[in-house]
This record gives C-alpha cells, structure tokens and sequence, in this order.
C-alpha cells in the first residue's frame, strides 16, 4: 500500500546554526546542504539571509548546488528582510520564502507590545510581500503552541487568503504535550477555511524532551511536513530530531505515512554534523548515539546473540550502523565473551571458557571495557599457566 508522505524541512543550517559555538562557514553549510539534498530531505532551511553578510552568502550559495530539494529562507514579518531573502534565493530552483510573526499573548503583549489586528495585518501583508517573489510562501505562527486556537485559526485564515502554501505552527518554547499538539493541529484542520489547499508544518522544541512525540502527534492529525535537525540540535533544548522521526515512521507502518529520506545515510550525516559544529551527540541518542545499538549486560547480550530482535527493534544496517556491538563489561556472561572471543579468532570449549569467564571477570572488574587485545591477552596468559 502507497503510504502518504510526510515532508521533512530540515533547519540544521538555520534553526541547528543557532546553537552557541556551533557557527559554520560557508563552506561547511555546503558540504551539509549537499549532503541533505542527496539524503532526500524536501526543504533545506539554509539560513535567516537579513541576519548577517555571512548568512546571505551562505543561503545564496546553497541555492546553486542544491539539485532536488526546495530551498527556503528565513525572515521576520519585515519588508526589507523579505527583500533580502528572494535576493539570497534568487538561484534556488525551488525556492521558499518562510516569513512570520508572534500570536501567543506573550509575544503579542510583551515581545510586539501590540494588537492582535495589528499581528493579523502585519502578517497577512508579509505573505503577499513575499508571494510577490515566490509562489511558495511558509508562513510561521511563532508561539502557536501557546496561542489560543480560535485566533490562530484566524490568523491562519488570514494568510491562506493572502496566498500562503505552508502554515508552520511552532511550539516555540517546547511547552505542549503530545495530546496538545495533536489536537490543536486537528482543530486547525477543522476550523481553517481553506486549509485543504495548504501544507501543515510541525515545527517543536524540545524543552521538555517532547519534540519529536508532538512532531509525530502534529502528523498523525493531519500535519503533512515536519521541521527537524540532524540530532535534534537547536535553540536551548534543541528540536525534532530528523532521524527520530524518519525512524518512526518506518518502524510503524501501521501509521500509514512515509518520507522520503534514505535511512542508510542518518549515521553518516549526523556524524558530519556533529564533527562541523564540534558538538558531540549524547551516547544514549536515539538512532544515531554510539550506543544505540551496542549491548552490555549479560541477559541482552545473551538474548541478541541468539536472536537480534529480542533487544533490538530496527535493523542497524538501515541506520547506517554496519552492525550492532557486544560490549564486555563485569556485567557480561560467557555467551557474549564467547562470541567476541570467536571474532577475533578463538573457538573456546565449554570447559575452556568457564576457565577463561573466571580470568575474563577479573579484568572486567578493574576495567571499564574489555578489549578485543585484552581478550588476546587473557586468552594467550591462560594457556601460558597451561590452564586451556
Ligand atoms: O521556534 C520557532 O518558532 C521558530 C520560528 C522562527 C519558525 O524557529
Ligand atoms: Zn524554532
């Protein structure tokens, strides 16, 4: 069965850059920007062109060697940013403009010190500014995650007439729970007059580590693209991780939606990003950590060697992950001291390992990890003392 597709937006180059010490030069965003376009991902954010000379370049340069995906770029609800941007875009092949304004009464009253008709009017005269550059215009509704619904769906009402493609309904501050989400995306999908002619867009951070299950609730009640990075990095907490969420996806058939990524190549990108930006990904990351598919105690150990799905629910090879590691700790048993022992060229007797489990558990105790030489040593010491 055709499973319908989710959009993938990746913001690694614009909402991933904006992580304190992590800038990238030109040159590295376009070795990134290549890469993605080759992964498969539908819309590069390539940067906020109005924010800095460096930016502008960045985003103009990327939209020459991007081949397939939309390139967009950002900007505030501000003629001349929006001049600026269509000027950086100026060589995409598909290029995106993604203009917006806080709704939340926080940004309304506090940020803007405004009016919600003064919001209403500046926003919908952002779209059809940038709607006379491009035909696809995003439309971002900053703090819609605690926006009164009944007014974002006015305001998007507002901007689908004024000609926006693509309504992206942030929850800015990563404050919703998936339920929330979920349901404040259906609420739009009933009560926005035109929202059948229009692409909705999750875009959640992560403060409360919940940005990929609102990215997923945001899909599964009708959002049809969704803003991530490559390992969820971003302003404070980060964002939706792009690998979370391809991942999903393809684990849960069931939920009947797809994207177009090549699964094979998230190890290899968000290695590239974490060595570009300097910043290193959490061992334990889902997907793409060092220890997503490496066991440790003997019970998992035992249970993955004599069947890989009994620990393990996706395919490492489909991650890019050549193949799932056993590692050897004091918490290891002899089934897994067996099979690293066979990899590196020693067929031990039951006898022989018992004898080697007992040298094995010593070494294990003052190291944190054995090593395939140290299981040589072991091995090589044990029959030296004439005890295999
Ligand atoms: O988090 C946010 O609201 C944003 C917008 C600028 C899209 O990054
Ligand atoms: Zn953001």
């Amino acid at each position: 069965m055709n499973r319908e597709k989710v959009q993938i937006f990746d913001t690694t180059l614009r909402d991933g850059e904006q992580v304190p010490g992590c800038k990238l030069d030109t040159n590295q965003k376009l070795v990134i920007a290549e890469r993605l376009d080759k992964m498969g991902v539908d819309i590069i954010e390539a940067g906020f062109p109005v924010s800095s000379p460096g930016d502008f370049l960045s985003v103009s340069e990327i939209c020459k060697i991007v081949e397939n995906a939309t390139v967009c770029g950002l900007t505030r609800a501000v003629k001349n940013d929006i001049d600026v941007a269509a000027a950086a875009l100026k060589h995409a092949k598909r290029p995106r403009i993604h203009t917006g304004i806080g709704t939340s009464e926080s940004h309304i009253l506090h940020k803007l010190n405004t009016t919600p008709e003064d919001i209403i009017a500046r926003a919908k005269s952002a779209v059809s500014h940038a709607k006379s550059y491009v035909e696809d215009v995003e439309f971002y509704a900053e703090d819609a995650g605690r926006t009164d619904n009944a007014f974002l769906a006015k305001v998007c009402e507002e901007v689908i007439k004024s000609g926006a493609t693509v309504l992206n309904i942030p929850d800015t501050t990563g404050y919703c729970l998936p339920e929330e989400y979920g349901a404040k995306i259906k609420y739009l999908k009933e009560n926005v007059k035109g929202i059948e002619n229009v692409i909705l867009s999750c875009h959640c951070h992560n403060d409360l580590g919940m940005a990929t299950a609102n990215s997923i609730a945001g899909a599964i009640n009708g959002a049809r693209q969704i803003e991530c990075t490559i390992n969820g990095i971003g302003e404070r907490a980060g964002n939706t991780a792009l690998e979370e969420v391809v991942m999903i996806f393809k684990q849960h058939p069931y939920l009947n939606l797809d994207t177009n990524i090549n699964t094979r190549e998230l190890n290899e990108m968000s290695r590239l990003v974490s060595e570009s930006m300097g910043m290193i990904v959490q061992p334990n990351k889902a997907i793409v950590g060092a220890n997503a598919f490496a066991h440790s105690s003997g019970i998992h150990q035992d249970g993955v060697i004599k069947n890989r799905a009994t620990y393990e629910i996706m395919d490492p090879l489909d991650v890019g992950v050549n193949e799932s590691s056993i590692i050897l700790t004091a918490r290891s048993g002899r089934a897994a001291l067996a099979y690293r022992a066979k990899k590196v060229g020693y067929e031990l007797t039951k006898t022989q390992l018992d004898t080697v489990y007992i040298e094995f558990l010593k070494f294990a105790d003052i190291k944190k990890e054995v090593l395939d030489e140290d299981i040589h040593q072991i091995i090589e010491a044990s029959k030296i003392q004439g005890d295999l």
